[in-house]
Order: C-alpha cells, then structure tokens, then sequence
C-alpha cells in the first residue's frame, strides 16, 4: 500500500461557541477563540490518499486530478470565508479544527479520482494539528 498526500492552504476566520451553553459557559470552554466578531487562521490541509501503484502511470493518484478536486470541493469554499456562516458543508458545526477536519472528509470521501482517501490532517496552527480518518 501507499500512500500519497496533497498539501493545500487557505485562510479563514471562525468564532468558537455553542448556541445552547451561557455566555460564562463559552467563554470558560473557549477562551479567546469565543471572541464574538472572531479571528482568523492559517490553515494547512493534508490530504493523503492510500492505493496500489498504477503499473502504467506509476502513479496511485493523479495528483492534477487529486487537486482540482480539492480545491472545487474544500479550498474555493473555505479560503477567506466565515466557516460559522458561509460554508455549506459546515452549517450547524462549530468551527473548530476537529469539525472542519470531518467536514473535509466528507466532502472529499466519495470523489477520489484513484485509490481511497485515508487521512484528513488539518493544521489550525502550526502547534495544533487534527487527523480525521473517517468513521471507525
Ligand atoms: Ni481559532
């Protein structure tokens, strides 16, 4: 087995909260991240894909294909966006990086071009770091 990993970036703002919890409650649980206008971050997104070696391309996926449909799918409707109120595939989600991590891989599971998708790996920072390898 191998596996192949695209790398892609985008910026994005959030707030950190739950609707159902007091404002004291949010604010215990999520600091500075419950910010109400939000703050922003640089995100990295690590998608690896696991299958065989095609012994004709040599490739497990065509990594062109692998990233056109990362960005159609992820980056256009992440990069610059407000993930609490502008991505479709996060509606209802607080934001943090375990949610997005799930929301990625749901939006990327069915749509390999070749082999499986075995990993999400988001980067919130450079210290806080989110793998997401599906329902298991
Ligand atoms: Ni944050």
């Amino acid at each position: 087995m191998m596996y192949v990993t695209r790398r892609e970036h985008f910026s994005a703002a959030h707030r950190l909260y739950n609707p159902s919890w007091s404002d004291e409650q949010n604010d215990r649980v999520f600091g500075k991240c419950n910010n109400p206008a939000g703050h922003g971050h640089n995100y990295y997104v690590e998608v690896t894909v696991a299958g065989e070696v095609d012994p004709e391309t040599g490739y497990v996926v065509d990594l062109k294909e692998l990233k056109r449909v990362i960005h159609t799918h992820v980056i256009d409707k992440l990069d610059h966006r407000n993930l609490n109120t502008d991505v479709d595939f996060l509606t209802g989600v607080n934001p943090t990086a375990e949610n997005i991590a799930i929301g990625i891989w749901k939006q990327l599971v069915d749509r390999m071009p070749q082999g499986r998708l075995y990993q999400i790996r988001l980067y919130e920072t450079e210290k806080n770091i989110v793998d997401y390898r599906g329902e298991a």
